[in-house]
């Protein structure tokens, strides 16, 4: 579907790119908003107006890509950096359970856990957790319920509509992780009804490491007192006044020290470039893609973490030796990746039904490393 996209993305000349969960493929657009950053800083006579100007054009983007508003939108530099300054500022004296899957990402987990010095108390859920699962753990205690909206282990989809709606009945917050999915397909905050969400850019978002995004939703803002802070949270970057702590009053209030200025001119042509794509359609083409290969693998028999059911983006094959079958996929020209027991392949705008074909081919030259049915 996106067959005029490939030639804009270098590394697929050489590879088969299965890799997107972990890195998104370098494009021209991104090659091309480094070299306007490097133009930049090389010969503008005040750069810091001018990145300052990109850095808000990002917010601005960004918060009409999760249909936010740009007050609701911190810049950071990871997901780590967004979910800190909130973890941190959050008391724990009226609730103070936190709930949440063992399959979050670790930095997930080790953020909370390192609140139990201030009183929280954290309850892991086996996996799969399913609404139920939710349902049982959540009470007048929860303070909140971070959620990953699909795992980085096995693809799995978390149902946010319901564990969210479940959550605020009880009072609970929902801190949503959208690194796996976001870029692959429309994202509404708003529709979610998530009170915090966070992504960062180097996968889907095909963007570089370094750079992140946390929303708060609006009537939030002002009643959580970051004491994680900077300057450039402050209500007036430019009063210079160390004496005085006055945190904005949009979610900026949450971001670190000065921004990350080469990352943001890469993140721009990126999210531009998936906006231009269109996030329905590059759904519906991973959804396409991650169902052939999924029904591939079926057929040879190979064990799935991931559900049958999924959409994608992600499908999680086990493996007797999950990274000697990396290690033989990247010698056969893949880019891939694995975690524990499953080789991860990850579907994305740019990949094609003949990457499918090509991935199934190479499974099944090599049936001895898969655990099969
Ligand atoms: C679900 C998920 N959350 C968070 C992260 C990364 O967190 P951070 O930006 O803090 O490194 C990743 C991947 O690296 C991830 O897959």
């Amino acid at each position: 579907m996106f067959e005029e996209l490939r030639p804009q993305f270098p590394i697929l000349r050489n590879r088969i790119y299965l890799y997107s969960c972990s890195q998104g493929a370098f494009s021209d657009a991104v090659e091309e908003g480094m070299n306007r950053y490097r133009e930049s800083w090389r010969t503008s006579a005040d750069p810091w107006q001018d990145w300052m100007g990109a850095y808000e054009d990002l917010r601005r983007k960004f918060a009409a890509f999760i249909n936010a508003a740009p007050e609701e939108i911190a810049i950071v530099t990871s997901a780590s950096a967004g979910i800190n300054p909130i973890a941190s500022a959050l008391s724990f004296r009226q609730r103070d359970k936190v709930v949440m899957s063992e399959h979050e990402f670790p930095t997930v987990g080790q953020i909370w856990l390192a609140q139990q010095a201030r009183g929280a108390k954290i309850r892991f859920l086996d996996h799969p957790a399913t609404a139920e699962c939710y349902a049982a753990a959540i009470d007048e205690r929860t303070a909140i319920v971070p959620l990953t909206q699909v795992s980085y282990l096995d693809g799995f989809r978390a149902d946010v509509g319901e564990i969210t709606r479940i959550a605020h009945q009880r009072g609970a917050l929902v801190f949503l992780d959208g690194f796996q999915d976001c870029g692959t397909r429309p994202v509404d905050v708003k529709a979610l009804d998530v009170d915090f969400f966070v992504t960062g850019t180097l996968k889907y978002l095909l963007g570089p490491a370094g750079l992140a995004f946390l929303y708060v939703r609006r009537e939030l803002i002002e009643k959580i007192h970051p004491v994680v802070t900077s300057w450039m949270a402050q209500r007036d970057v430019f009063a210079f006044d160390a004496k005085r702590l006055d945190p904005a009053p949009e979610a900026r209030r949450f971001e670190g020290g000065s921004p990350p200025v080469p990352n943001i001119y890469m993140a721009l042509p990126a999210l531009d470039l998936l906006s231009r794509a269109g996030l329905d359609r590059i759904a519906s083409h991973i959804e396409t893609l991650a169902r052939t290969f999924h029904e591939g693998a079926r057929e040879m028999r190979i064990q799935s973490k991931t559900p049958r059911a999924s959409v994608g983006p992600l499908i999680v094959l086990r493996s007797k030796d999950a990274p000697a079958m990396a290690a033989r996929l990247t010698e056969r020209g893949f880019v891939v990746s694995s975690r524990r027991d499953g080789v991860r392949f990850s579907f994305h705008l740019y990949n094609s039904l003949e990457d499918v074909h090509a991935a199934l081919r190479a499974l099944e030259n090599n049936l001895d490393l898969m655990e099969r049915e």
